[in-house]
């Protein structure tokens, strides 16, 4: 457990909440793990503990302001040096104002300054925590790959009971080091991926398309790219920001995602098509606006190209995964889907189940692979889902192909 933070430099900031006395147990055991931890206090912070409690124990200096004449650019090299900013506790003020990209401090400015990892455990009242304002400030950072640990239920300083208390030390200590784990394992992997829905044209205003919003594909982009993959994002239609760092090509069609996805793929270590690709589109797109009219009319409809079973033969060595979202007999049919298109691994899930499927931050995932092994994963943040497949992926891919494989 304790090699993943040996040598690492932590940046533990530390914000105003009645908790901020717990971040010295968590510095102690950051310390005891072999971390070199840097202190970063918010003003309000310093109303609840002074800075020197912080200074002995990690015998370096405590920062708690942006504006020092000795060191302008302070922001940019504490934010470069760090492998992870870890901040415990996170008050709602602080969540708010990184989820609307706000830097008005010191801790603030490193957030927005740096790209290592961030790990957040919030604590605050319960009513805060239950604010819709705040679920959405969480849920933004969720998306943006911030890993957040959730407070506990209990007793709180208010006197009140309920969700808020900051999360115990061993948790927020077994994120860091999950966080810290993941960092680097996809690094010299390219993945080629697939996401979002495709739209089929009936005419030029019209198509045949799913409910697919592209979250879980893209939260796999995101999470590839900050465990170090080069990531090549194929996108149908979608409202979402392509995530940074990440090289994304728009394509409309089955058969224009099919030639993007034949194009990238010598490039290619790591195939996953997470897109909800149209399996039938209209046999003829009219070329101008089908007119409205009292008669019923047919679309004829013929199947489009299976991107995963044209590729399968050209597999290689390279890792193929694929998505089957079901709403009926989960398990044989992705099974089924496994062996036909000659997966290493499929992702299903039962897009009926409250909490799993289109358009939400949730999923309920099971993980099938090549050895015959499966494993459900429980409602999970569609960001928490794509660390869990990468990890299947990273397990999978160092398991030798031997006989008890059963998809060649
Ligand atoms: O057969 P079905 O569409 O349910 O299979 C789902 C999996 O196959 C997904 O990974 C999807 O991206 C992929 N697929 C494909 N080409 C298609 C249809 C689906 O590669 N035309």
């Amino acid at each position: 457990m304790e090699t993943a933070l040996r040598d690492k430099h932590i940046l533990l900031g530390v914000t105003g909440s009645i908790a901020a006395y717990k971040s010295v147990l968590i510095l102690r055991e950051l310390i005891q793990a072999g971390a070199r931890v840097t202190v970063v206090m918010t003003s309000s912070a310093r109303q609840f503990i002074t800075p020197l409690t912080f200074q002995v124990l990690s015998r370096r200096p405590v920062y708690t302001s942006l504006f020092d004449p000795s060191d302008e650019i302070r922001h940019l090299t504490l934010a470069e040096r760090a492998d992870l900013i870890l901040i415990a506790p996170a008050t709602a003020n602080i969540i708010g104002k990184i989820a609307n990209g706000i830097a008005d401090d010191l801790l603030t400015t490193l957030v927005l300054a740096g790209r290592a990892p961030l790990v957040i455990a919030p604590a605050m009242d319960g009513d805060m925590w239950t604010h819709p304002v705040l679920q959405r400030n969480l849920s933004v950072l969720d998306g943006l790959g911030v890993r957040v640990v959730p407070p506990e239920e209990g007793p709180l300083a208010s006197g009140k009971e309920g969700m808020g208390r900051l999360a115990s030390e061993e948790k927020i200590l077994s994120a860091v080091q999950n966080r810290l784990k993941r960092n680097e394992d996809f690094k010299g992997e390219t993945v080629l991926m697939t996401a979002g829905p495709t739209q089929e044209p009936v005419d030029p205003v019209r198509y045949l398309t799913n409910r697919s919003s592209g979250k879980m594909g893209y939260a796999l982009a995101r999470a590839a790219q900050g465990r170090g993959a080069r990531v090549l994002l194929i996108s149908g239609p979608t409202s979402l920001p392509c995530p940074v760092g990440v090289e994304r090509v728009q394509v409309r069609t089955a058969e224009e995602m099919r030639d993007a996805v034949l194009r990238s793929l010598p490039e290619a270590t790591v195939l996953i098509m997470a897109a909800a690709v149209a399996d039938y589109r209209p046999r003829r797109s009219a070329d101008r606006k089908l007119k409205k009219g009292l008669e019923p009319v047919l679309l004829e409809l013929e199947p489009t190209p299976d991107i995963l079973s044209e590729v399968r033969l050209q597999r290689g060595r390279r890792f193929h995964v694929g998505f089957a979202a079901e709403t009926e007999d989960l398990e044989n049919r992705a099974r089924a889907k496994l062996e036909q298109k000659g997966l290493d691994l499929i992702v299903a899930n039962d897009v009926t189940q409250e909490g799993a499927g289109f358009d939400l931050d949730t999923n309920i995932v099971t993980l099938m692979d090549a050895y015959g092994e499966t494993t459900a994963l429980p409602k999970l943040s569609k960001a928490e889902t794509a660390e869990r497949i990468l990890d299947a992926i990273v397990k999978l891919k160092t398991r030798p192909r031997t006989n008890d494989r059963i998809i060649r």
